[in-house]
């Protein structure tokens, strides 16, 4: 805990920067809950993996590879909730449609998809399948995912997009959906991971509209500033981070809060379509409240999912 979390307000809910993954669930009992939580075996993922199952859940960890995510789930030691491993590389058409059906062809119902993981600030252009790498890991792998299980959603079933307050820092007019494979030039690492996040956050948004009529729900949020390997590909995010962590970053514990609170916590059930930070509503930067822009990234996504191979 840092020194800031413990100075930092709550809200009227009971919850803010300091609470963690625990206190949010500390009063839920999760047993016969399934949630899934894309990347969870590093950081965030890792964290709110740990907590859903020792609160009883049923936890779909998905990772790289099922080897991966097992070994995380190991790693962990016995928990209450049972835990089943699966393979989902975003990047991946193919694997990420393999998730989807081996869900489907048990028939599991979710009451929460989590799409947690992420990748951060590339150095460099990357692509995969003609798209910018973190646009199409962060939001095209998880809309190929998200899209692909809705069926499986409970009646109340949630989701819960991990975006970034980095999504601020996104391109001009926040998804520039005539460069998305960043030929065009002007590749920024921070204005592409930002772009990709606010392609999380519109994601949810345009989710949210089509299951209006339903109790099922979509949010996004950002989840503070914490040390996990999402610095890997930035050394000075890395030196910044290892500098302020005991002054002002969160801790994991506090990282995991916020997207454990949206995904299971009594107090947002029917809440939909909104953006949270420290388990609060927060208003992301205007591009993320643009339906027009929300409707236009959901028609392209569509037609590149429908491009992929596999
Ligand atoms: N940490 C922060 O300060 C912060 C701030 C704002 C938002 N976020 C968001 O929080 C989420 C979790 O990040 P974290 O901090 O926990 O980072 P992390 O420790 O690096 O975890 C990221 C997870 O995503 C997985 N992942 C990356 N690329 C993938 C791919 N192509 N296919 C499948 N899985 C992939 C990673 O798997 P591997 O380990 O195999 O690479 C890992 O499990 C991300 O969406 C991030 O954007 C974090």
């Amino acid at each position: 805990m840092s020194l800031y979390s413990m100075l930092a307000p709550r809200g009227a809910n009971g919850f803010g920067y300091g609470s963690t993954a625990e206190d949010v669930t500390s009063k839920l009992d999760l047993h016969g809950k399934t949630i899934l939580v894309t990347g969870c075996n590093s950081g965030l993922g890792l964290e709110t993996m740990r907590v859903l199952r020792k609160r009883g859940a049923h936890v779909i960890g998905t990772a790289r590879t099922k080897q991966k995510a097992d070994d995380a789930a190991a790693g962990l030691g016995s928990q209450s909730g049972p835990f089943t491993g699966a393979a989902c590389e975003l990047s991946d058409p193919k694997s990420v449609r393999w998730c989807v059906a081996e869900i489907q062809s048990k028939g599991t119902k979710l009451d929460a998809i989590m799409a947690n993981a992420g990748i951060m600030a590339l150095p460099k252009l990357e692509t995969a399948h003609g798209y910018e790498l973190q646009f199409f890991t962060n939001h095209v792998g998880h809309f190929l995912l998200v899209t692909g299980l809705l069926a499986q959603l409970t009646d109340k079933g949630r989701v819960v997009m991990t975006s970034s307050e980095a999504h601020r820092r996104a391109y001009e007019g926040g998804v520039q959906l005539d460069n998305l494979d960043g030929k065009k030039g002007g590749y920024t690492a921070w204005g592409a991971y930002g772009q990709s996040k606010m392609a999380n956050i519109l994601f949810a948004k345009k989710l949210a509209k089509k299951l209006e009529g339903t109790a099922k729900t979509a949010n996004a949020l950002h989840p503070g500033v914490i040390r996990t390997n999402l610095t890997r590909h930035s050394s000075l995010a890395a030196i910044a981070m290892s500098i302020a962590s005991p002054l002002v970053l969160k801790s994991v514990a506090e990282g995991a809060a916020t997207q454990t609170y949206l995904a299971v916590h009594p107090s947002v059930e029917g809440v939909s379509g909104k953006y949270f930070s420290n388990c609060q509503i927060l208003t992301p930067r205007r591009e993320a409240e643009d339906a027009a822009l929300a409707d236009a990234l959901w028609t392209k996504t569509e037609e590149i999912v429908a491009s992929l191979p596999g």
